[in-house]
Order: structure tokens, then C-alpha cells, then sequence
């Protein structure tokens, strides 16, 4: 049995059930602020699942690289290895407010210390990652395919309040995400993302605080989720609002199972502005050729699960087609999985998001001039770092193709 928490306060009781499913219930008296996601008010009966673990349970559960890796470092130890074992091992340094312990356990969060400074300043990365992958694999309650770790770096978590800190006693969580990637697999994924992200900030939108590692093998990035007090916010997936699981986030389209979920959920006096930061999120990804804007890379943050939502700050933005030349959509936009024409997308903020047509024409050309000048950084750093040139050039080719196809339409 798993023992959930939530803000740092017992919620509830979740087990195995049937066949290869779950349950949850909440345990008595809890007040609604215990809910553990906007989608599971607190209430007397129990929640079930065939298969796998609920939703909100699922969300931060690694995927790829880092799923495996935990498999054979566990497996020997249980004999099998499901999602409910791999929730007992990663559930206590999360992302999000959620955390996990066995049933009679207290709750106690405690992350190695890892200089960041150390990682960025580090070159060739291979036996520092290994190193990393084996220490913190364990702490890394964090979803995704490409290989990555959850970190707590001493400076950002003493500059953290310690008066505040509810939990100072028991609670040492990780404040920065270390993403590493398998060169071999995708060159210079790294600085794609990284200026991918630049581009992002430039459009206006609220970017997390992130960096390259000197030589360009890993991308560390704040954790959004971190408040000051050292506790921390609700963040909750496109998945989870659509009731999926984690293995469903390639299915449905941006018109419903985005839009109009996030419309459902964005419970705040903000809703119109984010509405139009989603948008410009939508956008973006298609000029800038990213093919893996699925249901897990957009989300909701918030500070009391009952209180405001607000879309969370971007991440997870990589210039998919230098690798995958014949890569479109990752979710269907007008019925189609083609990456969209202006006009397409100018539909789409109008019809959609609520935006006067004007408003959607100001908000692509902001899009295209921010990607514009994100270009010229590319190959700057093109010039100064010759194994990111051949890359770097496919993607200014690719943003090229995007900003005059889906945001200006060109021969439309
Ligand atoms: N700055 C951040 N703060 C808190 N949580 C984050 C942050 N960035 C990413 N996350 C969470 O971590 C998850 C994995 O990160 P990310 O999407 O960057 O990894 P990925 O392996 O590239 O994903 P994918 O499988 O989509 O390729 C996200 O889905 C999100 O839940
Ligand atoms: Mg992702």
C-alpha cells in the first residue's frame, strides 16, 4: 500500500486492484484542499482503475531512458516491475505537490546535493552522467523519454526561505532538472532545445530559467513547480485534464483536448491572457517544426488545488524535423497531423481562443520576429561551436520554411 500526500499532508490510501489496476480513496475528514488533482475532488467513495495507476498517480513517472534504468537496477529486488513499484521508488521527489511513502512511513524528501555550476562548467560529459544517472535516477519522479534527473543544488536551496519553510525538517527536494541526451541518438539535442526555449522567452512567454552546459551536452533548467518557502506548486499535465494516461499523450487535437480542455480548467481572472499564451505556444511549435508538442508538454500550475489555475511556464521545445525530416504534428489540428498553414492557424485564434483577427495576425508576426532573432544566435553559436554548425544551419532552414508557411503564408 502507498500512503499519497498532498501539501505535505496525509490525503489518502492507494493499492493494488484486480487484476493489474488500482484504487485510491481519501482518508476520512479530509478537507477538500487535499484533493490530489483538479480532476479528484475529495469524496467518500473510492477512485479505480483497470489498468495501471490513476491519471495524477502516473503523471511524473519516468518513461523512457530512465524507466528502464530503474527496472533493471529494481526488478531483481521484487521479481516483477510495474507502475505501482515504480511509483514506491520515485515518490518521494516529485514534480508537482503530490508525493508518495509506504503506508506506515513519514514524510521525508531527501536529495543529494548536486552543484549545477559543476554540471554546466563539465566537459565530455560520459562518466559525470553516469555518475549522475546513478545517484539521482532514484530521486527523479519526473515524466519524459529522453534521459534526465531531478537535482538539489546547494546555493539555489539555501537562497530558498527558510522561515517559511513549512517542512525545513524533513523536507530537501530538488530545485533543477538536468536533461542529458544519447548524442548518437539526437546530435546536439541540447542546444536545439535551448534555443528553441530562447525563441520561446522571446514571443513573451514565461520561460523558466535555463542553461547550456559549456560543451553542449546537457540543458539544466529551474524547476517552475519550486516556490519560495520550499514547498510546492500543483502542476498538472494536458494527460492527466483529459483523464489519460501517460502512454494516451499522442491522441486527441489541439481544437479539443487542448483548447477546450484548458479553457475547462483555467479557473482564473488571467484565463484570456493565457488563453492567448497558449495560442502563441501552439503556434510557435508549428513555425519552429516541434512534432513533439503532445499532451504531457502543456500543463496547468497552481498554488491551492481549489484556488486559481494558470497555464504553466514552457517547457520541452526542440526542433523535432532536423532529426525527423518527414515529422508533422503530434496531435491533430483541423483533422490533419500537416504542419498548418497561416491561414490554418489564424482560425484557430479566432474560432478557438477567443482572439480578434487583428490580435492573432500581431501575435504570428511577434512569433515570426522572435524566431527571427533567435536565428542569428544560432549561428553565432554555429560559428563558435563546430559540432552544432550542421545542425544549427537545419534549423534556421526549417524556421525558415515555418514562419513563411504557417505564420506569414507565404503563396497562400
Ligand atoms: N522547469 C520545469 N519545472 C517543473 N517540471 C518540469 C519542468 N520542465 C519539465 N517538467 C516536467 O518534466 C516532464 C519531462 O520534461 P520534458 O518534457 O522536458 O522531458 P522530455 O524527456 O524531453 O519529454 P518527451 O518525452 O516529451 O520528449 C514534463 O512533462 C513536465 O512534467
Ligand atoms: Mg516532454
Amino acid at each position: 500500500m502507498i500512503k499519497i500526500w498532498s501539501d505535505g499532508a496525509e490525503a489518502g490510501l492507494l493499492d493494488r486492484y484486480g487484476e493489474r489496476g488500482s484504487t485510491f480513496a481519501y482518508l476520512p475528514d479530509r478537507p477538500a484542499t487535499c484533493a490530489a488533482s483538479v480532476t479528484m475532488p475529495v469524496r467518500l467513495p473510492s477512485w479505480s482503475v483497470p489498468f495501471g495507476l490513476l491519471p495524477i498517480f502516473d503523471m511524473n513517472l519516468p518513461e523512457g531512458f530512465l524507466r528502464e534504468r530503474l527496472r533493471l537496477a529494481f526488478a531483481k529486488a521484487t521479481g516483477t516491475f510495474d507502475e505501482f513499484d515504480l511509483l514506491s521508488i520515485v515518490g518521494r521527489s516529485q514534480v508537482g505537490r503530490i508525493r508518495f511513502t509506504g503506508d506506515k512511513e513519514q514524510l521525508e524528501e531527501d536529495v543529494p546535493f548536486q552543484s549545477v555550476d559543476e554540471i554546466l562548467a563539465h566537459q565530455s560529459g560520459g562518466e559525470l552522467y553516469g555518475y549522475l544517472l546513478e545517484r539521482f535516477a532514484r530521486h527523479s519522479g519526473i515524466s519524459g523519454v529522453q534521459p534526465k534527473i531531478l537535482v538539489r543544488d546547494e546555493t539555489a536551496f539555501a537562497a530558498m526561505d527558510p522561515a517559511a519553510q513549512r517542512l525545513s525538517q524533513s523536507y530537501r527536494g530538488a530545485t533543477h532538472i538536468v536533461k542529458l541526451w544519447d548524442p548518437n541518438e539526437y546530435p546536439q539535442l541540447a542546444a536545439n532545445e535551448y534555443f528553441c526555449l530562447t525563441a520561446a522567452r522571446k514571443c513573451g512567454l514565461e520561460v523558466p530559467s535555463f542553461r547550456l552546459a559549456e560543451d553542449g551536452t546537457a540543458l539544466v533548467i529551474d524547476r517552475f513547480d519550486l516556490r519560495k518557502d520550499g514547498m510546492q506548486r500543483g502542476f498538472e499535465d494536458f494527460c492527466v485534464l483529459n483523464a489519460r494516461r501517460s502512454d494516451e499523450k499522442y491522441r486527441g487535437s489541439y481544437e479539443t483536448q487542448v483548447m477546450k480542455r484548458f479553457a475547462q480548467f483555467a479557473d482564473s481572472p488571467h484565463a484570456d491572457d493565457d488563453r492567448e499564451k497558449l495560442f502563441t505556444l501552439l503556434a510557435l511549435n508549428c513555425a519552429i517544426r516541434n512534432g513533439d508538442a503532445h499532451l504531457k508538454n502543456f500543463g496547468i500550475v497552481y498554488d491551492e488545488v481549489l484556488g486559481e489555475a494558470r497555464l504553466a511556464p514552457v517547457y520541452d521545445l526542440v526542433t523535432t524535423s532536423v532529426y525527423l525530416p518527414q515529422d508533422g504534428l503530434a496531435l491533430t489540428l483541423n483533422g490533419s497531423t500537416r504542419w498548418p498553414t497561416a491561414k490554418e492557424l489564424r482560425r484557430l485564434g479566432e474560432t478557438r481562443c477567443g482572439l480578434t483577427a487583428a490580435k492573432v495576425r500581431q501575435v504570428l508576426e511577434r512569433i515570426a520576429g522572435a524566431i527571427a532573432e533567435t536565428a542569428h544566435e544560432v549561428k553565432a553559436y554555429g560559428k563558435a561551436h563546430r559540432e552544432f554548425t550542421e545542425i544549427g544551419e537545419r534549423m534556421v532552414r526549417e524556421w525558415e520554411i515555418g514562419i513563411n508557411t504557417s505564420l506569414r503564408g507565404v503563396g497562400e
